[in-house]
C-alpha cells in the first residue's frame, strides 16, 4: 500500500490579477484509457502528453506487470507494446492503485475478462472506496473474487473468466469507471456486451475503443442516458493517441481567474467533450467571461483554447442531470459559488460521497471554516455566496483528506478570499496536476509552502 512519506501543508494568499497563457498537464482520464487500451492492443501505441502524475503512473506499472513493454521516450511521451485482448499474464506481485480509482477500477474490469488471478491495492483512500460496484458486474461476466476485504473494498483478489460472458448491463450509478470496467471485460467475450445508463457519463472509453478499431455502437436511452454496445474479441491495434488538457485541472486555474479581481488568463488546448464542460455551462450561467478563442479536434476529442476573466458571479441551481458532466468539478464550483452574489442549489451529488474523500463532506466544511455558509440537504448542496470581492473571509485551516481536488480547491479560495487559506497536506495534488503550484504561481498565485 502506497502512502506519501512526507505531509506537505501548503498556504495561498491574495496577490493581485491572474494572467498569462497556462497549459494544464494531459487528461487524466484518457491518459489512464490510452496505457490500459495500448496494453491490451497488438502492436506499439504512441501517446503524447500523457499525464505524468501519479494516478497514471501506478497503472502504467500495473500495465506492466501484466505483461506490457511500457517505455517513456521524452516528456509525456509514452509507447506501449500490448499483449492483445485476453493476453494479461498473471503478475508476480499485487497490483498497487496508490490513490487511483479509475486505475483500479478499469484494470478490474480488463483483468475480469483474462484467464488470471490478481490482486489489487491502493493507498488508505482507495481502501476505503466501494468495490462491489464493479465486482457485481465482472461476477456476471464469469470472474470470481477470491478475496476481498470488508465492506466490498481493497485489497481485493480478482480471479478473471475462463470463458467470459458477454452480459447487457444496467449501471446503478452514473460512472464512467462502472461502464468502462463492463466494457473492458467484454472485450475477450464472444458477442455483444452491452451497458446501458440512465445518465450519460463520460465516453472516452467508447471513443477510444472505436480508435484502436472496436465496434462500439452509442445510442440514447430515455431523456439523458445512453445505451452502449461492444463486439467482442476485436483485434485492437496499437494506435496513436494525443492527449488533450484536463479540463478538470483547467477548472482550478479557470475558477481563480474568475474571482481574482482584474485576472485574465489563457488556459491552452482544453479537451471540451460535451461530457466534460458542465462547469464551464454553469459558471457562464452564473454570469463568468469564458470566450473560446480557437476550437480544434484533436484524435477524436474536441478542444479550445479558453480565455477567463474576472467576473461578478450570481448564485444559480444546478441540476441533478448535469452531475456527470462536472461530478468531479463541485468542489471548485463550491468555491466560485462562495464569490457569488446570493444561493447556489447543487443537486443530485450522492456519488461524490464515494470519490478520493467524502468530497460532499469535505467541500461543505472547506467553506465553513472559511467563513462561507452551507447547507446540506439530503443530496443537494446549497452555498451562500458573498459576492465579488474579498467578502469571504478566509484564514481556515482544510483538512484535504487525502484528496487531491480539495486541496486545489481550498488553494483557490485562498487566492481571493481575506486572509490567507491554509489546507493540511497538498502532497495528493501530485496524483493529477503534478506542478500545479509552479503553474499557479507563474499566473501571479502566492502559493507558499
Ligand atoms: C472517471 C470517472 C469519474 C470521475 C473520475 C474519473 C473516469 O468517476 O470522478 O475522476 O476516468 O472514468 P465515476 O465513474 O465513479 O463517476
Amino acid at each position: 500500500m502506497t502512502a506519501h512519506a512526507t505531509i506537505s501543508p501548503m498556504t495561498a494568499a491574495r496577490n493581485g490579477p491572474l494572467g498569462g497563457r497556462l497549459r494544464v498537464p494531459g487528461d487524466k482520464s484518457i491518459s489512464q484509457r490510452a496505457l490500459i487500451l495500448g496494453a491490451l492492443a497488438v502492436g506499439k501505441t504512441r501517446i503524447s502528453g500523457l499525464l505524468e502524475g501519479e494516478d497514471v503512473i501506478n497503472t502504467s506499472k500495473a500495465m506492466a506487470q501484466l505483461g506490457a513493454r511500457i517505455e517513456r521516450v521524452g516528456e509525456g511521451a509514452w509507447e506501449v507494446d500490448g499483449v492483445g485482448v485476453g493476453g494479461f499474464r498473471t503478475p508476480a506481485a499485487t497490483l498497487d492503485f496508490g490513490n487511483s480509482g479509475t486505475g483500479c477500477r478499469l484494470v478490474m474490469g480488463a483483468v475480469a475478462g483474462c484467464p488470471i488471478t490478481a490482486t489489487f491495492d491502493g493507498d488508505a483512500s482507495l481502501r476505503k472506496r466501494p468495490m462491489r460496484r464493479i465486482l457485481d458486474p465482472v461476477a456476471l461476466i464469469g470472474a470470481r473474487p477470491l478475496a476481498v476485504a470488508d465492506g466490498g473494498r481493497l485489497p481485493l483478489t480478482l480471479m478473471g473468466a475462463r470463458d467470459p460472458i458477454p452480459i447487457v448491463y444496467r449501471t446503478p450509478a452514473a460512472s464512467a469507471q462502472i461502464k468502462s470496467a463492463v466494457l473492458l471485460a467484454g472485450l475477450a467475450a464472444p458477442g455483444a456486451t452491452t451497458v446501458i445508463e440512465s445518465e450519460a457519463s463520460r465516453d472516452h472509453t467508447e471513443l477510444m475503443l472505436r480508435h484502436f478499431g472496436a465496434e462500439v455502437a452509442s445510442e440514447a436511452e430515455g431523456p439523458h442516458g445512453r445505451k452502449i454496445t461492444l463486439q467482442g474479441q476485436p483485434e485492437l491495434l496499437g494506435s496513436a493517441v494525443v492527449v488533450p488538457a484536463d479540463p478538470s485541472s483547467a477548472a482550478f486555474p479557470m475558477v481563480a481567474a474568475l474571482i481574482v479581481p482584474g485576472s485574465d488568463l489563457i488556459l491552452t488546448g482544453v479537451m471540451m467533450n460535451p461530457l466534460r464542460t458542465g462547469l464551464i455551462a454553469t459558471l457562464r450561467e452564473m454570469g463568468a467571461d469564458i470566450e473560446i478563442v480557437a476550437a480544434r479536434d484533436d484524435a477524436g476529442e474536441p478542444m479550445a483554447d479558453l480565455r477567463v476573466r474576472a467576473a461578478a458571479l450570481s448564485g444559480v441551481e444546478v441540476p441533478a442531470p448535469r452531475a456527470p458532466s462536472m461530478i468531479d468539478e463541485y468542489p471548485v464550483l463550491a468555491v466560485a459559488a462562495a464569490f457569488a452574489e446570493g444561493t447556489t442549489v447543487m443537486r443530485g451529488l450522492k456519488e461524490l460521497r464515494v470519490k478520493e474523500s467524502d468530497r460532499f463532506a469535505a467541500t461543505a466544511d472547506m467553506l465553513r471554516q472559511n467563513g462561507v455558509a452551507v447547507e446540506i440537504a439530503g443530496d443537494d448542496l446549497i452555498v451562500h455566496g458573498k459576492g465579488q470581492g474579498a467578502h469571504v473571509p478566509g484564514g481556515g485551516l482544510v483538512a484535504t483528506h487525502m484528496d487531491h481536488r480539495i486541496a486545489m480547491s481550498a488553494l483557490v479560495m485562498g487566492l481571493a478570499s481575506q486572509r490567507p487559506v491554509r489546507v493540511d497536506d497538498a502532497a495528493f495534488i501530485a496524483t493529477s496536476f503534478p506542478g500545479f503550484a509552479d503553474l499557479m504561481r507563474s499566473a501571479g498565485a502566492d502559493l507558499t509552502e
